[in-house]
């Protein structure tokens, strides 16, 4: 028996129709979280006397027996099944006869695959937030270890004023520290379950809703049958975690291509994680950066394609709704790679701290320092920042950077100019001066650390706990 139904057809069901209506070759993936979700509803049924209890735990012990030969490979999941709840309910049928037909007593396809969905997609939502955990370590301790390598930041892609290292991998520590949150917040209001709400208006038999969804660790059952049975919002709330957290990626690979590439030799992408050319011996190209960025679409696109199908679904389940499971699938995969990648790649970068030292002190960063010196020596802002411009232009010609001049040089455009400019204008005492709460400066930086580091403890020590 591949299908479960059939009992009001006269004929086949055309080849073609039935290859186009399964959905096993996808959704086998659900096994695990569908015989979870058939034992608590089993298990229910015992108890609340709907079935005997020798019934009730023949079906338990099918179940579990399916489950071990799943695991071990002794069964395989085929695909002459319409889906992954007949293919189970099948099995369970050839393994111990009749009391196997009782599963389904009070249950719908509808039911059962809203909670497999849902506890799929939770147990998801966890791995990805352990995962950006991990992430957000490596990253941390780039920034511990370059409080002082000072580097130009951008702005239009143009060096703008002196941070640090640090300063600038803090940024990434925020976006990502948004998606764990993020990733919490989707994981919370998933977390009711729809069994029981059968094909879309509940079920004549004494189910204990509550039962089961303590059983399987769900905060309360879902409030009404119809939206149980048809809403996907959590999984589109979770493509859209996922696809922030690839805009953040993206962003970063975007940065690491430019700083690899050899007009900015900010970095060195380690052999591990580089690829070479099969024409040009010289290469080694950022090929996993630059996959990580191309994926970020395929990801996007995964949401766009659920809130398409969601959109005009009327009231309850319709088929269309098949189509949740692998836009999930996929960006959850996708994800999972480019995070774990960009860890592993990050981890074994080298940051050239000579180079963006030099790239700092060569772009005027320190040029609106500069200005602010003559605003303290008493020069009014607007003439400042006209002074140091044509300075900047004075250095562009000869090729120098402003703390190359001699004290004459400076002299000649501002007597207020004295030797402790140079002081002044240097990277560290412009980063350092620099102390407001999510500035550069050492000591607030020593606070961000310090508060990042605080918070990924306790994040890792509450998925510990779980
Ligand atoms: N394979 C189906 C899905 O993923 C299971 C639900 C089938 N329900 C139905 N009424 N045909 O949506």
């Amino acid at each position: 028996m591949a299908q479960l139904w059939g009992g009001r057809f006269t004929k086949e069901t055309n080849a073609l129709v039935k290859e186009f209506n399964d959905s096993i070759s996808f959704d086998k993936r659900l096994w695990k979280e569908d015989i979870e979700g058939s034992i608590a509803h089993a298990t229910m049924l015992g108890r609340q006397g709907i079935l005997t209890k020798e019934a009730s735990e023949n079906i338990i012990e099918g179940l579990l027996s399916i489950r071990a030969d799943i695991e071990s490979g002794k069964l395989p999941i085929t695909n002459e099944y319409e889906d992954i709840h007949s293919f189970v309910e099948a099995n369970l049928i050839d393994r111990i006869g009749d009391d196997g037909k009782k599963l389904h007593t009070g249950r719908s396809r509808n039911d059962q695959v809203a909670l497999d969905m849902r506890l799929f997609t939770r147990k998801a939502v966890n791995e990805v937030r352990e995962d950006l955990l991990q992430l957000e370590k490596v990253i941390l301790k780039i920034m511990d270890t370059h409080r002082e390598t000072f580097m130009p930041g951008f702005t239009h892609l143009q060096k703008a004023q002196p941070v640090t290292l640090a300063h600038h991998f803090g940024a990434y520590f925020e976006m990502f520290r948004r998606d764990v949150t993020r990733l919490e917040d989707t994981g919370k209001r998933l977390n009711e379950c729809p069994l029981g709400a059968g094909a879309l208006a509940g079920t004549t038999y004494p189910l204990d809703r509550g039962f089961v969804a303590e059983s399987l660790d769900f905060d309360l059952p879902t409030r009404n049958s119809m939206d149980s049975v048809s809403d996907r919002d959590y999984a589109i709330e979770f493509l859209g975690d996922l696809s922030l957290i690839m805009v953040h990626l993206s962003r970063l690979s975007e940065e690491i291509i430019l700083w690899n590439s050899n007009e900015y030799r900010f970095v060195e992408i380690d052999d591990g994680y580089s690829t070479g050319s099969s024409i040009m011996p010289q290469k080694k190209n950022p090929d996993v950066a630059e996959l990580i960025r191309g994926k970020t679409g395929r990801v996007f696109g995964d949401q766009t394609s659920l809130l398409t199908t969601m959109k005009a679904i009327p009231l309850a389940y319709d088929k269309d709704m098949q189509e949740d499971k692998e836009p999930v699938f996929d960006a959850f995969d996708t994800v999972t790679m480019c995070v774990r990648l960009m860890a592993g790649m990050l981890e074994t970068m080298s940051f050239r701290e000579d180079i963006m030292e030099k790239s700092a002190r060569h772009g005027f960063t320190n040029a609106t320092d500069a200005a602010d010196y003559l605003v303290v020596k008493g020069v009014p802002f607007r003439d400042a920042h006209g002074i140091i411009g044509r300075m900047v232009l004075y250095c562009i010609e000869k090729e120098k950077s402003l703390d190359d001049l001699s004290l004459e040089e400076f002299h000649s455009f501002s007597k207020a100019f004295d030797k402790d400019i140079y002081d002044a204008i240097s990277l560290k005492t412009c980063v350092d001066k620099r102390l407001t709460v999510g500035a550069p400066g050492q000591a607030a930086m020593d606070e961000e650390i310090k508060a990042s580091s605080k918070w990924l403890e306790e994040e890792t020590r509450e998925g510990e706990e779980e």
